[in-house]
């Protein structure tokens, strides 16, 4: 059995990361291939470091650009990849281009494919995420359903009861496998002056919210808003597409947000643990939040992760809403909740089903 485990931006090298670590522990045979998606070190290598992964054994280094031409030459350089070193199984996660890519290429040259994370849906087919997850889904042969929500999705669509297997999200792997490192290891807040639920942490990366001036305007004058309604400051580790936005539309950052560079995993989970409120459009966000009892605001129109909203740990927010009073909600409310995303085993899940 041979494992070809593809990925190219930040949330799958870490959603990837457990599976990788259960290959390693296994013995099995696998590789990586990086399609080269995400390249900035802080996007990308920072993260094999933190993670302690492999270097990757394929690199293609498509880098950005359209998504017609970024996809089409991340499928021309895996289809040969995968013709000279075919693997039995090709895993992929979550939507980004690079799945698309990775999916279609093992289709073609009828390579088995696992889909981590299947049967997500926002139900917006303007993202170009949701038409990414559906083309994976609907040619993969093993699809990892995070819950029985993402499953029932899937049965929705026509999809065989027998290819679809709920294994939990392998996020949850990712937190407990370096949750305590990071505590050991990282002394994030005191490094940026912050002090455990005395400030709120924002992601915004989403081209609905990035690429149209109206809506990232809106998002930083809600920053404003709640900067002034709680007087604690906002951290704000930004995507580099973000940066590139804020500079071309010569926004403003508000008073009180405080802009940084990405930040690794192990830095970046502290701050997300010990943060009062996130504020996010980030999928992987949502589910942290949720996972490490933190309560999240999703600036969005929707979410395909709705298993946060039913919990009551995220609140979907757009970018127009009156913010300041969700925030008090949130920040006011019980942050009991169960975890609807597994017991951290979803890697173990997913390896012993491809190996039996
Ligand atoms: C991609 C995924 C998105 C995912 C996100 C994770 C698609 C369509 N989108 O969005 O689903 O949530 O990754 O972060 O696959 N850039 C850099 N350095 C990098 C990478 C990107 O500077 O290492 C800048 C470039 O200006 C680039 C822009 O960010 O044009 C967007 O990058 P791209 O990979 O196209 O999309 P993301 O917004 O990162
Ligand atoms: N993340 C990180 N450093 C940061 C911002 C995010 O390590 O500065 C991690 C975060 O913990 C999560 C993942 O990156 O696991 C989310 O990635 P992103 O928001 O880019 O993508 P999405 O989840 O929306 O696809």
């Amino acid at each position: 059995m041979k494992i070809a485990i593809i990925l190219g931006t930040r949330p799958e090298i870490i959603k990837m990361s457990p599976l990788i670590r259960e290959c390693e522990n296994r013995g099995i045979d696998y590789y990586i291939l990086h399609t080269g998606q995400h390249y900035s070190f802080e996007m990308d290598k920072v993260f094999f470091n933190d993670l302690k992964l492999p270097v990757p054994k394929y690199n293609l280094d498509v880098g950005s650009g359209l998504h017609g031409e970024q996809t089409a030459k991340m499928i021309s350089g895996i289809e040969k990849i995968l013709i000279q070193d075919t693997p039995d199984v090709v895993f992929v996660q979550g939507d980004t281009n690079t799945v698309l890519a990775g999916a279609l290429a093992a289709s073609k040259l009828h390579v088995m494919i696992g889909h981590v994370e299947a049967g997500l849906r926002s139900f917006d087919r303007s993202m170009p995420e949701e038409i990414n997850r559906i083309v994976a889904d609907h040619i993969s042969d093993y699809l990892f359903a995070p819950t029985e929500h993402s499953k029932k999705y899937l049965l929705a669509e026509g999809i065989p009861e027998e290819k679809i297997f709920v294994t939990g999200n392998t996020v949850v792997d990712a937190i407990y496998q370096n949750l305590e490192i990071s505590k050991e290891t990282r002394h994030t807040l005191s490094e940026l002056n912050m002090k455990k639920d005395e400030y709120f942490l924002t992601t915004v990366h989403r081209a609905e919210n990035t690429d149209k001036k109206e809506r990232l305007s809106s998002i930083l004058t809600g920053f404003e808003q709640i900067y002034q309604a709680f007087s604690l400051p906002i951290i704000f580790p930004a995507h580099p597409r973000t940066v590139k936005k804020i500079r071309e539309f010569d926004l403003k950052i508000p008073d009180g947000t405080k802009l940084i560079e990405p930040i690794g995993y192990l830095d970046f989970l502290q701050l997300e643990g010990d943060a009062k409120l996130i504020l996010t459009d980030s999928g992987g966000l949502q589910e942290e939040g949720c996972i490490l009892g933190v309560p999240c605001i999703t600036l969005r129109d929707n979410t395909e992760r709705p298993e946060t909203v039913d919990v009551g740990a995220n609140v979907i927010a757009g970018v127009n809403s009156n913010i300041t009073q969700l925030a008090k909600e949130m920040t006011d409310s019980a942050t009991s909740w169960n975890n609807p995303y597994g017991r951290g085993n979803a890697a173990e899940l997913i390896i012993d089903k491809i190996l039996g």
